[in-house]
């Protein structure tokens, strides 16, 4: 295991991504953790991350301990500096901001450089300065502005970089990260899907024992890998439940009928809730209550439900790496904004264990489990689709009528991409009803009717997005095809705000 410390950097989880990339399991752990916990976690190297604080400060820095265990380390931006102000350098504070690209000369021969050009283009984020390395460490890099830009004292196999080797504006950064684990540490690769899926379905097995298990299914991603493992573990004693909550895109509900039952071969226990949201829903219009609403009424439904499956004592959950890590780093804009854990509150309302096989991995690495799983690809490549379902996507008031309109107007949409081959390029695509009338002309006759805004984003994890530039002939025709099809539309406008200052959905 690989350790990743975490000081707060923005840029923590593309370090564990990119090492997870060069075949070799990493976590990313709180700054301050025990050498104890290290050692008990059969960690072998340690990376050191970056972050906002200053180092003479003194508040936020690793225990002595850790650095006494004589792991391999690498510290990045700030964990060079608080590495050099630990052991025995100097760092000054505020001296030299440098931000953004960057070139950097070697110096020397350098074991962590190995192999990498002279100069190499480096990503710069610091504001504070390391001006003396530690005693028997050597500069083996520079840019223009930091003389210490890369360093490392190999008898105590302790590398040092000034500038992020993990972003991609850093383009030898993952030989920089393989040098550091493969020719420095003596680390071999042994992270792959194939194994975890073995061995994620033993650990179901271990932690269930002869219990039973209930969990809920979408037909998303997540939701679908989790419970296509924990069918492989546990079989019969799996009991998977969907709940239709009559928010669901078009067909969506016999697409997932259809592929978890039959093609995937899970016992999924359908319900129809759908009379039973629109109920719970009527009149409400602010979008945190829907969520609230939603939220509650699933949780209910979901029980009653659970019950018939007998004496349950675990409840599977498709939980991500990203929504677990305990982290000193401030989450990005929307977690905080919204409220996205719809069913939060679920397990211990139950008494329910949890089961969280997939709490070890990224979203990408969800997807391959799941091509090692044998799920089709439609599922998992499908945009990600939000648990409150077009309830966030009807502004105001939510009723049959224009659930239809949003329905039918986002199913064109979504066939358009598909036939241009679009739908893979973006990282959502949608369809909102803007509940307003405008003034139309359809053959000879004034219509008056109401419009949707198109919304299709690129991403790389939700938490910032772009309006996807898309081909005009695709928004033309799918635009024409929503006017001509869709009795009650006579308008349809594109969204070209990015996530922030909007969000992905509008509400
Ligand atoms: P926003 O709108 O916050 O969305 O930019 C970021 C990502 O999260 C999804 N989203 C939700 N997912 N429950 C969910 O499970 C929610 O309440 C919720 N709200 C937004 C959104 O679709 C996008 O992928």
């Amino acid at each position: 295991m690989i350790a990743v410390l975490d000081f707060g950097s923005q840029y923590n989880l593309l370090i564990a991504r990119r090492v997870r990339e060069l075949g070799f399991y990493c976590e990313i752990l709180r700054y301050d953790v025990s050498a104890e916990t290290l050692r008990q976690k059969g960690t072998r190297a340690l990376i050191l991350s970056g972050g906002p604080s200053t180092v003479t400060d003194e508040t936020v820095l690793p225990r002595r301990e850790v650095l006494d265990l004589g792991l391999p380390t690498l510290g990045i931006c700030y964990g060079m500096q608080a590495l050099c102000h630990i052991l025995g350098g100097r760092v000054e504070k505020g001296t030299s901001a440098e931000y953004g690209r960057s070139v950097l000369e070697r110096l020397g021969d350098s074991a962590l450089l190995h192999g990498t050009s002279d100069p190499f283009e480096a990503w710069m984020s610091h504001f504070d300065l390391v001006t003396e390395l530690p005693p028997g460490s050597t500069t083996v890099g520079r840019t223009a502005t930091c003389p210490h830009a890369a360093a490392e004292h190999l008898e105590r196999r302790l590398f040092m970089v000034q500038f992020h080797p993990e972003v991609s504006h850093t383009p030898q950064g993952s030989r920089i990260l393989q040098n550091f684990l493969v020719r420095l540490a003596g680390l071999k690769p042994d992270w792959n899907l194939e194994d975890f899926v073995g061995a994620t379905v033993e650990r179901i097995r271990a932690q269930v024992g002869n219990g039973r298990a209930v969990c809920a299914v979408s037909g998303g991603v997540d939701s679908t890998v989790a419970a296509v493992l924990s069918h492989r573990a546990l079989g019969d004693r799996l009991y998977p439940i969907f709940v239709d909550h009559g928010l669901l895109r078009k067909n969506e509900a016999d697409q997932v009928d259809l592929i978890l039952r039959q093609e995937l071969g899970l016992p999924l226990h359908a319900v129809d809730a759908s009379e039973r949201f629109l109920a719970a829903l009527a009149g409400v219009t602010d979008p945190e209550k829907k969520r609230r609403v939603i939220g509650e009424t699933f949780i209910r439904v979901f029980e009653e439900e659970a019950k018939k499956a007998g004496p349950v004592d675990f409840l599977i959950q498709g939980t991500l790496y990203p929504d677990v890590i305990e982290s000193v780093s401030v989450r990005g804009p929307s977690h905080t904004i919204k409220t996205h854990h719809n069913v939060g509150g679920l397990p211990e309302r139950m008494h329910l264990k949890l089961v969280e096989p997939l709490r070890e991995l990224f979203k990408d690495e969800v997807r391959r489990a799941g091509t090692v799983l044998g799920i089709p690809a439609d599922i998992l490549n499908r945009h990600p689709f939000p648990g409150p379902g077009l309830a966030v996507r009807i502004p105001g008031e939510i009723t049959p009528e224009r659930l239809r309109l949003v329905r039918e107007s986002d199913a064109i949409f979504i066939e358009e991409l598909r036939r241009s081959g679009e739908y893979d390029r973006v990282w959502q695509a949608f369809s909102v009803l803007l509940p307003i009338h405008s003034v139309g002309v359809m053959g000879d006759e004034r219509t008056y009717e109401m419009a949707v805004a198109l919304r299709a984003v690129t991403s790389v994890d939700g938490m910032t997005a772009d309006w996807a530039r898309l081909p005009y002939e695709v928004m033309e025709r799918t635009a024409l095809r929503i006017v001509n099809e869709v009795k009650g539309l006579n308008r349809v406008v594109y969204d070209i705000t990015s996530k922030p200052p909007s969000t992905i959905e509008w509400e």
